[in-house]
């Protein structure tokens, strides 16, 4: 996992976000992967692929349908990355869609892994948005049917920036008690995931 510059930031609906900055992560532990190698980002099809898979897999186990690859959402995302930030700053599109992204992971299966295993933060008897669970809940909303992703490469020390959209939007305050479900048992609360927190910069703009 390419640790040196790992931040995530996903968005609640109807919730004003302060235009600041995430802070600067500290330095890096030894570094085991060069992100650039990594085939899930170097190609579409296995991107696609891998964006898929792992998304559904968090879906199927929180009772959500799966979601389909829609290029209008991808192209967006692409656009974003490649005309309207090509800086890499780290903030959101400000678009349309639910949005969730994250710069410095290792493969794209390892962003949405690190958003799904926020589940093992999130209160279900508690239903509602949260720092440190907001990736997770647009992952598995039910509503949401469609996603799509874009990613690029922002520098060795920075690594990949990947962004994806999601559509009908997830994070509609009110609604998360119907849309973000449970695991079944002894899906979805493991023990260990508490160490992401001391590895990842994790930043939730609300
Ligand atoms: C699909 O995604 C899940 C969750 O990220 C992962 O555990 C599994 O290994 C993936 N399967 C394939 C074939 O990549
Ligand atoms: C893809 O997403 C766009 C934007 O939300 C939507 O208008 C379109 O119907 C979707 N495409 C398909 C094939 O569902």
């Amino acid at each position: 996992m390419h640790l040196s510059t790992l931040l995530l930031s996903t968005l609640p609906l109807a919730l004003s976000h302060p235009n600041h900055a995430p802070f600067e992560p500290s330095p890096p532990p030894t570094e085991t992967t060069t992100p650039s190698l990594s085939l899930e980002f170097t190609s579409d099809t296995a991107f696609t692929t891998a964006l898929l898979n792992s998304t559904n897999t968090f879906r199927r186990a929180h009772n959500a349908p799966a979601v389909v690859y829609n290029t209008t959402l991808s192209a967006f995302a692409a656009s974003y990355l490649d005309t309207t930030n090509p800086a890499c700053a780290f903030r959101h599109s400000g678009g349309p869609y639910g949005e969730n992204i994250a710069l410095g992971c290792a493969d794209a299966r390892g962003c949405v892994e690190l958003w799904g295993e926020e589940r093992g933060a999130y209160d279900f008897g508690a239903p509602g948005f949260a720092d440190g669970t907001g990736h997770f809940t647009q992952l598995v909303w039910k509503a949401t049917t469609d996603v799509g992703c874009a990613r690029r490469w922002c520098g060795d020390t920075r690594g990949w920036f990947l962004v994806c959209e999601y559509w009908p939007r997830g994070n509609v305050l009110g609604l998360f008690g119907e849309q973000v479900q449970a695991a079944e048992s002894g899906v979805g609360r493991r023990e260990g995931v508490w160490w992401l927190g001391l590895l990842v910069w994790l930043v939730v703009w609300f």
